[in-house]
């Protein structure tokens, strides 16, 4: 699985993106270190808050399915559906990636043409903060 096939399956998910409030639809690819993806768009609600990210969707879905190891994940996002930039993992995302993944998880961010960058989870969080003394699970 290359970078540029993970944020194409990223795009595929954006397609799901429930997003009428805001109109950015996002979507993610999340990669375990076995080599399995799951995908995740953002999905918005009247109340706002109750909203989650596409990153979001894609961990705890793999988390339901019994996860724990991760490789790395594919981020595209961009106002109604049209991608440009990159579109950065917001910070209550980068701190559920710090519960599940090491410093040097990767995330993949795409842009409208096969361009990305690339950036570890220890520069995509810095001090980031970690509990795993209180976990008795992994
Ligand atoms: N959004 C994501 O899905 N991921 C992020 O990391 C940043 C923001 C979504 C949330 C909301 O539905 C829309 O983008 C605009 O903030």
């Amino acid at each position: 699985m290359t970078p540029v096939e993970l944020i194409g399956l990223a795009k595929q998910a954006m397609q799901r993106a429930y997003a009428p409030y805001s109109g950015y639809k996002v979507g993610a690819a999340l990669l375990t270190k076995a080599g399995a993806v799951y995908q995740g768009c953002n999905i918005e609600n009247a109340a706002f808050g109750p909203s989650n990210c596409a990153e979001r969707t894609a961990f705890f879905t793999a988390i339901y399915q019994g996860e724990r190891e991760f490789a790395a994940i594919a981020v595209v996002g961009g106002k109604d559906g049209v991608v440009t930039d990159v579109f950065p993992p917001c910070g209550v995302c980068r701190q559920v990636m710090q519960e599940f993944c090491g410093p040097d998880f990767l995330i993949y961010m795409g842009r409208g043409d096969d361009s990305y960058e690339t950036v570890r989870l220890d520069a995509l969080l810095p001090y980031g903060f970690c509990a795993k003394e209180y976990m008795n699970e992994t």
